[in-house]
């Protein structure tokens, strides 16, 4: 066909009907097209739940961070307990931490599996990672294999912070009694605070130089791992340091010939044990996780 000007006409459009096959591609493409919508969507959530996440595991430890930069001032010397409200609000703020906060994940069984892959010299016992470090408090993340036990182990002139985070712990600790009673020229007289199990949800508790069971050990359940925070103000100086000053063994007081006053009745002589100091324990296995500052993950 030809037009007004010689130009060929348009052609009119025409509707042409769609076969069978033609419709089911249609079909086909249109639920693709759905798919990688729906499938896009579910991304983009997981991507900012992500986000979220981190952004609040970061919010977790930084808030944990600044209100110790508060209660333990850079260039204090920690010579005096932090007050009751600050131990309320550490307390409170440590509660909100959670195992991915420090880099758990919620496998943590399989954690420590890789942790053994690295090289580490067999099962690994005890696992320190800090998170925060400065010259006046450390914050640290514990982890103990299923069943193993962090040695008595004292804590002199510090305060410290802890809480379960993952798994239970049998926490046995002592203070040491007042005047010092010494048996032997070796071992020195202490009175049990505490003896109990403790999980996630037992909350975080505090002990002092004098108070609160300065002198404790922590036995990792035996049906999981066990993972949990510590805030130490003034901070050890090295790894080995950060478990403890010193290490004891502990005899039950009954054990041996009484050298206290025979007006000490039968309920406190069950809460007293002997205390000796010993020296590194052979079997101790630490490993000590980069440090990379509050919220690395
Ligand atoms: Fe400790």
């Amino acid at each position: 066909m030809v037009g007004k000007n010689g130009a060929p006409a348009p052609v009119p459009m025409q509707l042409i009907p769609l076969g069978r096959r033609a419709r089911e591609a249609a079909d086909r493409e249109k639920a693709e097209a759905a798919a990688k919508e729906r499938a896009e969507r579910g991304t983009k959530r997981k991507r900012e739940a992500l986000a979220q996440k981190k952004t609040q595991t970061r919010s977790n430890l930084r808030r944990l961070v600044d209100a110790l930069r508060v209660v333990f001032p850079e260039g204090s010397k920690c010579d005096t307990l932090p007050s009751a409200h600050s131990v309320s609000l550490i307390c409170r703020l440590l509660e909100e931490i959670r195992p991915e906060d420090v880099g758990l994940r919620p496998d943590g069984a399989r954690y420590f599996q890789e942790l053994d892959e690295r090289g580490a010299r067999g099962t690994p016992a005890i696992t320190t990672k800090n998170l925060y470090e400065c010259d006046t408090f450390t914050v640290a993340a514990f982890l103990l294999s299923p069943g193993k036990v962090m040695p008595l182990h004292d804590h002199p002139r510090m305060t410290v912070f802890s809480k379960i985070l993952m798994g239970s712990a049998h926490v046995t600790s002592y203070d040491w009694v007042q005047p010092s009673l010494c048996l032997d020229r070796r071992w020195l007289l202490a009175q049990k605070v505490l003896d109990k199990e403790f999980t996630p949800e037992s909350g975080a508790w505090a002990l002092y130089p004098d108070t609160g069971g300065n002198v404790h050990r922590l036995a990792a359940g035996a049906d999981g791992p066990c993972a949990f925070i510590d805030v130490l103000s003034p901070p050890y100086g090295s790894p080995l340091q950060q478990i403890g000053g010193s290490f004891y063994e502990d005899m039950p007081f009954k054990k041996i010939h009484p050298a206290v006053p025979n007006q000490i009745s039968e309920e406190q002589k069950g809460k007293l044990a002997w205390l000796q100091q010993i020296g590194v324990p052979k079997d101790l296995n630490l490993i000590t996780l980069q440090n990379r500052g509050p919220g690395s993950q």
